[in-house]
């Protein structure tokens, strides 16, 4: 059941995302940056939210003149500030789910994930509150309808006394001290609990991406702008609380429970509401993963470089003192319980050199599923279709399609736990004792790396502007990387492959860099 869900939101998401790839380059596309688009837009409430609070009214007389005034007389400011307070607010929503929905069709919110997972549920019940508040704040019709409603909802809890609804029985019971607090609540407690929150959330996460690549951001914000001239946020009519609410236009993004309020009961809206946050917060448990065995170090090996500490993307290495008399300065330690064991730290030690010879494959980090030693064999041992001149051996992540219809072509395919597992001395390895003629390596497109940096971290140390990076003796045209999670055409594959061999025929045909 659990992977059919998986399986259908994966298929989903390669739906959106190929309208998608004609527009945008690999990795910035809105879907490859749901988590940093999201803290975008909560930067466009918080911008267009401080421009409101300077003429806002919190008061329950003044605060629906003020808003008409931004609307109609400030339009050329105070109107699009708002308009954008409002589409930012409801994208949010947008960016959010498609966020949670993504994070769990690709299996990235269990094992020692879960932090992240369920930090991120609260997230969830400050945004929802924030908006409703927001709501309230305009006091028209909407506001009215959500107040009540609202109140209806907390009157259910027993732990408030009294009624809340009584509050919007008449304009005279309603007292401004009551809107200061909805106000406080919307523009300093809710907003600093939630910059607490994405803290929390992101704290176990290495170099998070926070912010989307700045043609996204420009993108995204003209694209809101033509938004606030062309349809304006407005409010509907002044609240009247002597009479019922009228016809009124919900914000489906905000206020799509509050329909159910009335036709179920708010004790069946809060059992929902309680039930699937329990579901989502259980889920990483929800059968428990199979836990990975983690990254082991070599003190012998390691020489305290930190190359593993700084290339670790979930932050899971410590460098500590050295504790064994040696004369480096620090070592590293993993932390168990936030390993990931996804190998990049492999691929970045120095001294995973399959090169070694007189000693034992033992490098200062090692993965215990596929040891760097284990890895060397399995290169000497790549069997290869007779029917080429060029032999290409292809490293592929585990779970790659593209590899698979290699493998299932007849190509040696070696799968590694992720593509930043191979340090580049493998390659030169492969290539320079003659185990391959050229390397293909296929990892998942940009920005859909399972281990978020496998495949950008490779590259770079193909290219030699990360280290460890390939040496220069290896003409890196011998190596083509295919970063791409879906099938690829057979006709393609085959160009692909042709344009390797050339590229590899033509690079002994002219000799090797020195
Ligand atoms: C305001 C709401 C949220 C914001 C701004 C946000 C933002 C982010 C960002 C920036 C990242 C790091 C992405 C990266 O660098 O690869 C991230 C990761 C993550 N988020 Fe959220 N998030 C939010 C809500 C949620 C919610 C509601 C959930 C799930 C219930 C969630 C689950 C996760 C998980 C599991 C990861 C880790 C992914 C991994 O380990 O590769 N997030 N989030
Ligand atoms: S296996 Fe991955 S998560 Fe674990 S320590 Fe190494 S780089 Fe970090
Ligand atoms: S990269 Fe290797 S040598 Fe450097 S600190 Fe990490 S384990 Fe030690």
């Amino acid at each position: 059941m659990l992977s059919l869900l998986q399986k259908t939101g994966r298929a989903g998401f390669k739906i959106l995302q190929r309208p998608m790839s004609r527009v945008f380059s690999p990795g910035h596309s809105p879907l490859d940056q749901l988590g940093s688009l999201s803290i975008f837009f909560c930067w466009i409430v918080l911008v267009s939210g401080i421009w409101l609070l300077i003429f806002f009214h919190t008061s329950v007389s003044g605060a629906f003149e003020s808003l008409e005034y931004l609307t109609h007389q400030q339009w050329y400011l105070g109107g699009i500030m708002r308009s954008l307070h409002r589409y930012a607010s409801d994208a949010l929503i947008v960016t959010v789910l498609l966020h949670i929905a993504k994070e769990f069709s690709f299996d990235r919110y269990r094992q020692s994930r879960w932090f992240s997972w369920v930090t991120g549920m609260p997230l969830i019940w400050m945004i929802f509150p924030l908006g409703i508040t927001g709501y309230w704040l305009v006091w028209d019709e909407l506001a009215h309808y959500t107040a009540i409603t609202s109140a209806e909802l907390m009157d259910a809890i027993p732990i408030f006394t009294g009624s809340m609804a009584a509050n919007f029985l008449s304009d005279s019971v309603l007292s401004d001290r009551f809107f200061t607090l909805m106000a406080f609540l919307h523009l300093i407690g809710l907003p600093i609990f939630l910059v607490f929150g994405i803290w929390l959330h992101l704290f176990r996460i290495s170099r998070p991406v926070i912010s989307p690549p700045r043609t996204l951001m420009s993108g995204t914000l003209l694209a809101m702008l033509v938004l606030a001239l062309v349809f304006p946020a407005e409010s509907q009519d002044k609240a009247n609380l002597s009479q019922a609410t009228q016809s009124i236009n919900l914000d489906w993004f905000y206020l799509h429970t509050y329909p159910l309020v009335r036709a179920w009961s708010p004790g069946w809206v809060w059992t929902m509401l309680v039930g699937i946050t329990g579901l989502i917060v259980m889920a990483p448990w929800l059968p428990p993963g199979r836990k990975q065995e983690p990254a082991i170090v070599d003190l012998e090996n390691c020489n305290g470089c930190r190359r593993c500490a700084d290339d670790c993307p979930y932050g899971a290495i410590d460098m500590r003192p050295r504790s064994d008399g040696k004369s480096y300065t620090e070592e590293a330690v993993v932390v168990a319980d936030l390993c990931v064991s996804c190998g990049i730290c492999v691929g970045a030690c120095p001294t995973a050199s399959p090169f070694r010879t007189r000693s034992d494959l033992v490098p200062g980090i090692d993965l215990p599923a596929l040891s760097a030693a284990t890895l060397r064999e399995k290169i000497k041992s790549a069997s290869y279709k007779d029917d080429h001149t060029s032999r290409i051996l292809t490293f592929c992540c585990e779970g790659n399609r593209v590899g698979k219809q290699l493998q299932s072509a007849g190509e040696a395919v070696i799968y590694v736990a992720c593509m930043g597992q191979i340090p580049p001395s493998y390659l030169d390895y492969a290539l320079s004792r003659g185990y391959a003629d050229g390397i293909v390596l296929t990892a998942c497109a940009d920005g859909g790396c399972r281990f978020r940096f496998g495949a950008d971290w490779t590259a770079q140390r193909v290219m030699r502007t990360r280290d460890p990076h390939l040496r220069k003796r290896i003409d890196n045209r011998k190596i083509a990387m295919i970063w791409r999670d879906k099938n690829i055409a057979p006709q393609q594959m085959s160009r692909h492959l042709q344009k390797l061999r050339a590229s590899v025929d033509s690079v002994v045909r002219h000799g090797d860099a020195e």
